[in-house]
């Protein structure tokens, strides 16, 4: 079902596919701790949000060059394109390079050259968000937003992620302050494995602009009632909530329920290369299994568009949200 959508909340080191990163691993002369491609899509059996970070982590060692992340990035949008994605904000993680040290000259130049003739390529617009890693220090996201100075013209915002619990969003009040006083805007993961409070304190402390998951909110109704009055986007991801137990199963999911209750909800792939599927997937997955009718459907793509930061591009989303309008869903 390939209806026109806007990917929003997407890590492109969660795209690496086992396959690619055997064909880094041998490329860069690294040693992945995995005898082969079957190895490693077995270790994938998640019980946390924390067992799929260490192998999401892991799997990072492959990724050294300028021209990893390009393919990386290049392999991501080529199969998104196939997906019926129009526009991606994609998040990538400068800590987890920088610690094994790779240079945020490295990571940024080699995705924005992927991302530059994307257009082109693949038919996709694209932004770039640097997220910070909760479990590390704040000092040390304040150093990353430092080194990353020189490439801002090329990065859109910020967001929050890794290790959600024991890391409340106050922790990096002053790095998302100096942030917006440099013109970025604002994302957080919260209430995915967190509490509805930290969705809460993600809007009053960090001032963020839309929620990555905010599955959590369903559990305050004063919460749910404010992100529906303020019209706040919650960037959610099915399938990823599924193999990281955020939810017993996808007929669990409390989609529905949230978009009954007004909520602006977004449908992603999160890190599709580690949880089933790509935007399509996650689109057919909620079709088939929650039972979303057309006009859901149809919502959950205009509310990608309405949420992504198109500010500086209105003409673009208009077009796009007129491709939702217009798409005929098969028969
Ligand atoms: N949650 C938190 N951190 C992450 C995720 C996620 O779903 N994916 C990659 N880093
Ligand atoms: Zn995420």
């Amino acid at each position: 079902m390939s209806i026109p959508k806007a990917e929003l909340h997407l890590h492109i080191e969660g795209t690496l596919e086992p396959e690619l990163a055997f064909a880094l691993a041998e490329r860069n002369g690294v040693t992945l701790p995995y005898a082969s491609v079957d190895d490693l899509r077995a270790a994938q059996a998640f019980d946390d949000l924390q067992s799929f970070l260490d192998l999401y982590y892991a799997c990072m060692a492959v990724l050294r060059t300028e021209r990893d992340f390009e393919d990386l990035a290049d392999a991501y949008l080529r199969r998104a394109a196939a997906q019926g994605v129009r526009h991606a904000e994609i998040f990538f993680d400068p800590q987890a390079h920088l610690s094994r040290g790779v240079g945020m000259g490295a990571v940024v130049d080699g995705l924005w050259r992927a991302l530059s003739r994307s257009e082109e390529t693949h038919g996709v617009s694209t932004r770039l968000i640097m997220c910070f890693l909760r479990d590390e220090s704040a000092a040390s996201a304040m150093e990353t937003l430092e080194l990353a100075r020189p490439y801002l013209d090329r990065i859109t915002g910020i967001g929050l992620d890794s290790a959600e619990v024991g890391h409340p969003p106050v922790k990096f009040r002053e790095v998302y302050e100096a942030a917006a006083a440099l013109g970025l805007r604002r994302v957080a993961h919260a209430g995915e494995e967190g509490p509805a409070a930290y969705i809460t304190e993600a809007l009053d402390v960090l001032g963020v602009e839309r929620v990555d998951h905010g599955l959590r909110c369903m559990e305050d109704a004063a919460l749910v009632e404010r992100l529906v009055r303020e019209r706040i986007p919650l960037t959610l991801c099915p399938l990823s909530n599924v193999r990281l137990r955020a939810v017993e199963a996808l007929e669990e999911h409390p989609l529905p329920a949230m978009l009954d209750a007004g909520l602006m909800c977004t449908v992603n792939s999160d890190d599709p290369a580690y949880f089933g599927g790509y935007a399509d997937d996650n689109f057919d997955a909620v079709r088939d299994h929650l039972g979303l009718g057309e006009d859901r459907l149809r919502e959950l793509a205009r509310n990608s568009f309405l949420a992504s930061f198109l500010e500086d591009d209105e003409e673009r989303r208009a077009r796009y949200l007129a491709e939702v309008e217009a798409y005929e869903f098969p028969r």
